[in-house]
């Protein structure tokens, strides 16, 4: 590939990035079914290596509990119809007797349920999501962002890092086959 055509890949890239559009999960018009195979596919590498996330093999009705316990957003490129990301906002922890303290704090908004379409990832659209749930926090005046991860997931540690998130403790769901790290990134100041 010439130096030109690199440069038009790479602005094509920007440009499909930047056309994202987000907007909160609609029954009736986003399928259950469409985010549950995007979960699948794009958390399948994750399970290959181990980590039995739930989002590598869930149903169509836990990624509605999932969407609709906080605020489930929905990525589109504008004019298109294929759901090409999703990440949910939750406000506060969940109701479920595993949840990590950190997340029952009232200063702490958390996301989770993140994921882009395996064939559109590393483009920029997970950023977009991750800014955007920010901002969504930030509006509500929480002081933290966190979010959870494999211990062994370094690749995905390593994305938050760069994100700004740091370090807060361990945690072990019940169902997992390997410990979490929480992970969280100041809003303010
Ligand atoms: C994690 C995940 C959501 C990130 O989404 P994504 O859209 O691939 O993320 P981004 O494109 O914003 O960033 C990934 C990398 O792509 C590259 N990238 C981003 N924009 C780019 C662009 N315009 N051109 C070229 N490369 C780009 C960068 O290297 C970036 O890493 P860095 O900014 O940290 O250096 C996605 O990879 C995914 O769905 N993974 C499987 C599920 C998962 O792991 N979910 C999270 C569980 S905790």
């Amino acid at each position: 590939m010439t130096e030109a055509e690199t440069a038009d890949e790479t602005k094509a890239t920007e440009a499909k990035a930047l056309n994202t559009r987000i907007a909160l999960y609609d029954p009736t018009t986003d399928s259950l079914e469409e985010i549950t195979d995007l979960l699948h596919q794009a958390y399948a590498s994750l399970a290959a290596r181990g980590f039995n996330y739930v989002a590598a093999t869930q149903t169509t009705e836990v990624t509605k509990s999932r969407l609709t316990a906080g605020k489930g957003y929905i990525a589109r490129l504008t004019g298109e119809a294929k759901i090409i990301g999703t990440v949910t906002y939750y406000t506060t922890a969940r109701v479920a007797p595993d949840e990590p303290e950190y997340y029952k704090k009232s200063a702490v908004g958390h996301f989770g349920q993140f994921a882009v379409h395996h064939g559109m990832q590393k483009l920029g659209i997970g950023s977009r999501l991750v800014e955007f749930v920010e901002s969504l926090a930030r509006a509500e005046g929480k002081e933290e962002m966190a979010c959870d991860t494999a211990e062994g997931a370094t690749d995905l540690i390593e994305y938050y890092t760069r994100r700004g998130y740091r370090l807060i403790e361990y945690h072990q769901w019940d169902k997992a086959c390997y410990r979490s790290v929480i992970l969280s990134r100041r809003l303010v100041g």
